[in-house]
């Protein structure tokens, strides 16, 4: 039988990574990887939560294969990730022609899975334990409850509880990624490494941390073998994920090894030239990790730290853990610690029972904070999470869509004033590849095509130049700014570090 493979990724860089792993295992079991559904015999979504929206496209889309199926019968068709957790069997009720729903801690599992579906062709679930659902279950019955950020520990006092039983479903690809071939990354010179899963705050807008369990941290040890082995493959910068990444903690070798450890000894791997890490959280920008950032010549000044609303009241709400007030210190800590440093920023509009003047609240942040750029987004009640339970969800669809607006525009003007100083200057910049305008083109045979890269601080640059250069360093003398955009000049094939170039 032939196994042609087409995956389908939507949501952020940890499916990106996923759908990454995946991939590489089924290869390794011999797949081969098309373009397009229509010449795959496999097809896999793997999908996103975190707003109706994600689950709504990948709803449609499932409903656009019934036909396929009809003709092709043999194909498989699997959702996987975050959907598949949350909504397991009835994904099978909405699209009867769903053969598997695998969850984000069972992937690993995926190429054994795949090999049922096909020899049985009976449809397959495999998700993880619900531990939340348990866990409502267990406060009912007087098992004591973990604390919201508690560090759960393997085997540890709560042994017994329902989040400590999802930590033991969870058997994903987190405790040792499989190698993956250079190849299947996005591009060359860069790759994504799992620091962390899951997440153990109870923001109570998100779904996250009931379909990706509880925190676990990695193996410093595993981690930087993964990257003397992507630096041996030609990978320049890794990007360290986890939802809450700064909360990183291992204490596989006796001693705790938070972030900042890790960032040490990530930097001392030759051959790497950028490191980053995302997502942060801002109640642990602990000094240690700010002196990090500033210190290790390869730890891009680069932060991404979510606010989500500038309003007391609505982060109460929110279940964030922080306020205004203490976001705002932690702001100025960074822009002291680390001069010139990058900070990005998410901010939810029109959250249950949001006012204009919690959203004004919201606007003064993002005019006080000054980020490169923030990911705006309109609350989308998520069934199965606590604001979803507690709250109404008040905010007219039209007033959430002009908060959104109103607060994008006012981050545009930001995020273009602060690209202003770039005008004139050199940057280094690694190339990604040829840019989206490029893409098309290509089609015509010219070898200069426009290709995108970043600088040290995740600006996207664009310029003229051979598609070689991508997974190079190369230096741009940038001639043009918009708010989203560098557009420069390639000075040179490929460049050491510019010291003049690291903000
Ligand atoms: N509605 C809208 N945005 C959400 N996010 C998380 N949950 C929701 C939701 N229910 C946003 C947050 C988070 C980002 C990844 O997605 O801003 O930081
Ligand atoms: Fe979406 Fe969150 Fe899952 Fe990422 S972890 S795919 S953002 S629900």
């Amino acid at each position: 039988m032939s196994k042609r493979l087409y995956i389908h990724t939507v949501g952020c860089q940890m499916n990106v990574l996923d759908s990454e792993l995946v991939a590489a295992a089924l290869v390794e079991a011999g797949y081969e990887l098309v373009d397009g559904p229509g010449r795959a015999d496999t097809i896999l979504f793997n999908t996103c939560s975190v707003r109706q929206h994600a689950e709504d496209k990948i709803y449609s889309a499932l409903g656009r294969l019934k036909h396929l199926k009809e003709h092709r019968p043999n194909t498989i068709i699997g959702v996987l990730g975050c959907m598949a957790q949350k909504d397991q069997a009835a994904i099978f009720r909405r699209a009867a022609h769903v053969d598997l729903v695998v969850g984000p801690g069972q992937l690993s599992r995926l190429p054994a899975i795949l090999e049922e579906v096909a020899a049985r062709r009976g449809p397959r679930l495999e998700v993880g334990l619900d531990g939340m659902a348990q866990i409502q279950g267990e406060r009912k019955a007087g098992v004591p409850l973990l604390g919201t950020s508690s560090v759960v520990p393997k085997g540890g006092a709560s042994e017994n509880t329902a989040w400590n039983k999802q930590w033991h479903t969870s058997d994903s690809f987190a405790a040792d990624d499989p190698p993956r071939p250079p190849g299947l990354r996005p591009s060359s010179g860069q790759a994504l490494v799992r620091a962390m899963f899951g997440c153990n705050q109870r923001c109570t807008y998100c779904i996250v941390p009931r379909v990706r369990g509880p925190e676990q941290s990695r193996p410093a040890a595993e981690i930087v073998a993964e990257v003397r082995r992507l630096v041996d493959q030609g990978c320049l910068e890794v990007t360290l994920l986890g939802q809450t990444v700064n909360r990183y903690s291992d204490r596989s070798q006796g001693r705790r090894l938070r972030l900042a450890d890790l960032l040490a000894r990530l930097d001392c791997v030759d051959g790497l030239r950028r490191l980053r890490f995302v997502t942060n959280h801002p109640r642990y920008m602990t000094a240690d990790l700010l002196a990090a950032v500033r210190d290790l010549p390869k730890v891009s000044p680069y932060l991404h730290v979510p606010a989500q609303s500038g309003s007391n009241r609505i982060l109460r709400r929110m279940r964030r853990g922080h306020t205004a007030e203490a976001y705002r210190e932690m702001l100025q800590r960074v822009r002291q610690e680390v001069p010139g440093a990058a900070v990005t920023s998410d901010f939810i509009v029109g959250f249950c029972g949001e006012t204009e003047a919690d959203f004004a609240q919201t606007v003064e942040l993002v005019r006080w904070g000054r980020f490169k750029n923030s990911f705006i987004f309109k609350y989308s009640p998520r069934p199965l999470t606590p604001a979803a339970e507690l709250f109404a969800d008040d905010c007219p669809e039209a007033v959430k869509r002009r908060r959104n607006n109103d607060l994008l525009a006012i981050q545009n003007a930001i995020s273009l004033e602060e690209n202003q100083p770039f005008l004139g200057r050199r940057v280094e910049i690694l190339v990604e590849g040829p840019s989206k305008a490029a893409r098309r083109r290509q089609a015509d045979g010219r070898q200069v095509v426009q290709l995108a890269g970043r600088t040290v601080c995740d600006r996207i640059v664009v310029f003229d130049g051979p598609p070689e250069l991508a997974g190079k360093m190369v230096q741009v003398q940038i001639e043009q700014v918009d708010a989203f955009t560098l557009f420069g000049r390639l000075c040179e094939a490929a460049g050491g570090p510019n010291p003049q170039s690291q903000i």
